[in-house]
């Protein structure tokens, strides 16, 4: 693909203005040409706040009318499966927001209709592009920690999340399936494949559908164990939120991410520290600026990838692995038994 890349945005609720913001600093790549929210309202507010030239009420409208090269899908799950069919339909590539779908056989379904299309489907699953996972990325491909043997992955906040999105009270599953899923992600990265996995969980809120904590133990293929915890209901201070802090060992040394956007490395004995935060940016803000920014960076990556004709690191073949271990913690959960995750046989 060459010259500008024509984009159309669905779904421009409260997440949404953190794509909007990112693809308007990607102007002189991407032409936002069209949002889209079934809630009119919402998509006119969309159109005027970003100078985008048509809003939409029905996606299908806008997929019939605009030439778009890719679509960034923005709706809650529920919504997804049936907009990536349709812009498989029409042949357009889509990114789409994470949880991906509400079940493993709708994200399947997704997978094989754009295969069977022939257009790139990415999940926008930015916990991986958050500055301070990019650096620990770089420490752990360094091999300076040699042949990593645990870790301990952990989300814990108390920050009232219903507030902006009130949803989620409703949500049967929870806290594994709407954060934990980002840290999921982060200790297959981080760690490898996983043979199986534990899980306990938690309700602790009133009034919740769904669990507020979950606690999960996973074998790696390579041999190393992980803790990996979410929760909404943590009391602690300072609260950390949003913040997914890290210690991670290897038979040579260790690094810990602590809170604060501080990375510390040991290795040979010696002991480093540095500050792995970013600057703001004109449209973020503390504390969540880093991942606000992931958004854009997130972006950025699709549109590389789409430019080069490359698979993205978080595509929907790719996705399909993380969305297993969150079904694979809710069965253990349920059984009290370790699950081994399901393998996509496409
Ligand atoms: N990656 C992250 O860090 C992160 C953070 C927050 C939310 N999210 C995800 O972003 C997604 C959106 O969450 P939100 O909090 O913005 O939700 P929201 O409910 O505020 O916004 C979703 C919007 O989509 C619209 N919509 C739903 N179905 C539609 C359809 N078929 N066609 C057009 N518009 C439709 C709704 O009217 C609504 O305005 C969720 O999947 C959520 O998990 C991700």
């Amino acid at each position: 693909m060459v010259g500008k890349l024509r984009a159309g945005l669905i779904g421009c609720g409260f997440f949404a203005r953190n794509h909007l913001h990112a693809w308007r600093e990607l102007a002189d790549e991407v032409d936002l040409v069209a949002v889209c929210d079934t809630d009119a309202g919402r998509a006119e507010a969309a159109r005027q706040a970003f100078d985008v030239p048509t809003a939409y009420t029905d996606a299908a409208e806008m997929f019939s009318r605009e030439r778009l090269d890719f679509v960034d899908i923005v709706t809650t799950m529920p919504s997804h499966r049936a907009l990536v069919l349709l812009a498989a339909a029409h042949k357009v590539p889509a990114i789409v927001q994470k949880p991906f779908a509400p079940t493993w056989e709708d994200c399947v379904a997704m997978v094989e209709a754009c295969r069977d299309a022939g257009i790139p489907l990415m999940v926008h699953e930015n916990f991986r592009f958050q500055a301070p996972m990019l650096e620990v990325g770089e420490v752990l491909r360094s091999g300076a920690l040699g042949p990593l043997t645990w870790a301990r992955l952990s989300w814990r906040t108390g920050y009232d999340v219903y507030a902006g999105q009130p949803y989620l009270a409703q949500e049967k599953q929870l806290v594994i399936l709407d954060v934990g899923i980002h840290v999921l992600d982060l200790a297959r990265v981080f760690l490898g494949e996983v043979t199986r996995i534990a899980c306990e969980t938690q309700s602790i809120r009133p009034g919740l559908a769904g669990e507020d904590m979950a606690t999960m133990l996973l074998r790696h293929e390579a041999g190393a164990v992980s803790v990996v915890e979410a929760t909404y209901a943590s009391r602690r201070q300072p609260d950390t939120f949003p913040e997914t802090l890290l210690e991670i060992e290897g038979r040579d040394g260790a690094l810990a991410l602590d809170h604060g956007l501080k990375l510390r490395v040991t290795t040979g004995g010696s002991t480093t520290e540095r500050y792995v935060g970013t600057p703001l940016r004109a449209w973020t803000s503390e504390p969540w600026h880093v991942a606000q920014e992931s958004v854009l960076n997130t972006q950025r990556h699709w549109v590389e990838c789409l430019r080069a004709g490359r698979e993205p690191a978080t595509s929907g073949r790719d996705n399909l692995k993380t969305y297993a271990l969150v079904v694979a913690a809710y069965e253990a959960a349920a059984s009290g038994r370790a699950v081994a995750p399901k393998v996509w046989a496409g």
